[in-house]
């Protein structure tokens, strides 16, 4: 009998890219995915690591599972990806729902676990693997229309809160030929949109000279001729001036740069080992706008990190009035053990400031939303319809080039098309409009 596999994914697109290739490889072991957790034979949670809530979820799913193993005897359950990673075989205490735990580098070994679970035996695999890519598997795309394909595995940069790089391990690059390879064969299937992923893209480099990245992206763009290219996440330390003039000269790469700041004070992006000032960041922005006329920038922010006083909080508050950040993720800081910060730095700022100032933080981010998205009334967007919009049948759900969401009356076309709307009202998260 056919056995059936569930993923649930949490966390970034990392994962979802990984939880692409983990299904790629279970496929070659006969099992079927399915979308119902009930009729599964193996529960998988692809997990996050982190905020403390991004990790609550996973123990409440696990609780959730407790109950489901008992009136279905032989459901197996495995917990991967950067939870398992970060607390490593603890993690079977934490719960007794966990069959197998695996890390972001071990999955080649999914099998094995499997099997030897299904005979009773406990195992986990979370050794750091640092030039694991998983080259020669073909993860299974999931959805028709776009697609992410990682580029670069890990990160080097050890910002003080940031766990990534204990679950992830040192950085890696993919080769040119894979990536280039796997565009191709995407383009040749009738995606209409590939997002290269990356902790840190601008770090990508292969065996070429001078920016890795912009060249990648460059040839990206030849490879993926009239698809939508869109990259994330950079860094604002080593974004370049000829990354974004790639961007400029190529048609098909979207005008939307995802630079996450953190923080307008210097102060604290001192203290959170950024590499850069609040001016260097804003004058990483004038060089994009310079060469992007149009270009939308997007950031995440975080609230109340060890230290940040009234001051610094203001600071963030009118780095957002200065840019006028499209849309922002933003987060109130949580302390993640084993972090610089939180050997080294007092988490001092008490929960209720931290709760007030990122509900500053969100009310600002959606004025200013609401204010850039309102310019566009009257306009005419180009639109790549990605599915039916939730709310309404009649509608569609779409984003322009520089990613912002748009919701249009269907007319006669189709997730897949690209359409050209007017712009007729519009919200902080959405513009409205009919086919022109
Ligand atoms: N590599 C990307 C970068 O450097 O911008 C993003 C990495 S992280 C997965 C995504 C975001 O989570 C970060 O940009 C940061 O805003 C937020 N984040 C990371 N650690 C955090 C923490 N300890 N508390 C709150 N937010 C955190
Ligand atoms: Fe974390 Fe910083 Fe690396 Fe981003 S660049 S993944 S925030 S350590
Ligand atoms: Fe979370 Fe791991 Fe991504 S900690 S944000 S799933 S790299």
């Amino acid at each position: 009998m056919t056995k059936k596999v569930h993923i649930r994914t949490f966390g970034c697109q990392m994962n979802q890219a990984d939880s692409e290739i983990i299904t790629s490889l279970l496929q070659d072991e006969g099992y079927v995915v399915t979308d119902a957790e009930d009729s599964a034979d193996l529960v998988i949670l692809n997990t996050c690591a982190v905020r403390e809530n991004a990790v609550e979820k996973i123990m409440n799913a696990l609780d959730n599972l407790k109950g489901k193993r008992r009136s279905r005897p032989g459901l197996l359950v495995g917990v991967i990806g950067c939870v398992p990673q970060y607390y490593r075989e603890k993690m079977f205490g934490m719960s007794e729902s966990i069959d197998f735990l695996a890390g972001p580098d071990t999955y080649r070994q999914l099998p094995l676990l499997i099997e030897n679970a299904e005979r009773g035996i406990r195992g986990a695999n979370l050794a750091h693997i640092p030039d694991e890519t998983y080259h020669g598997i073909e993860p299974c795309h999931t959805g028709s229309i776009s697609a992410f394909v990682p580029i670069m595995r890990g990160c080097n940069n050890m910002c003080a809160f940031c766990v990534v790089p204990f679950t992830r391990g040192k950085e890696r690059s993919r080769s040119t030929a894979s990536v280039i390879d796997e565009v191709e064969q995407l383009v040749e299937k009738g995606y209409k949109e590939i997002t290269l992923l990356g902790q840190n893209v601008n770090s990508y480099y292969d065996s070429g000279t001078g920016d890795g990245f912009a060249e990648l992206l460059e040839n990206v763009g030849f490879a993926a001729k009239g698809v939508r290219v869109r990259f994330t996440t950079s860094h604002p330390k080593d974004i370049s001036e000829s990354l974004v003039r790639v961007i400029a000269e190529h048609e098909n790469i979207c005008n939307a740069v995802h630079l996450p700041v953190q923080s307008g004070s210097t102060r604290m992006l001192e203290l959170m080992n950024r590499g850069h000032s609040r001016e260097e960041y804003l004058e990483k922005i004038a060089m994009i706008r310079h060469f992007i006329p149009g270009v939308t920038i997007s950031t995440d922010l975080i609230a109340g990190f060890c230290g940040e006083t009234e001051e610094d909080h203001y600071e963030t508050l009118s780095m957002m009035e200065e840019v006028r950040f499209d849309f922002s993720f933003m987060f109130h800081y949580s302390v993640r053990p084993g972090t610089y910060a939180a050997k080294h730095l007092p988490d001092d700022v008490p929960e209720k400031i931290k709760k007030r100032r990122l509900e500053e933080v969100i009310a600002l981010q959606s004025r200013i939303s609401k204010e850039l998205h309102a310019v566009e009334v009257g306009n005419v967007v180009e639109v790549l319809a990605e599915s039916e919009s939730k709310r309404s049948k009649k509608k569609l759900m779409g984003r322009t080039g520089t990613n912002r969401v748009v919701v249009f009356d269907r007319g006669g076309y189709k997730p897949g098309d690209i359409v050209s709307v007017k712009v007729n009202s519009s919200t902080s998260a959405t513009l409205i409009g009919y086919p022109q």
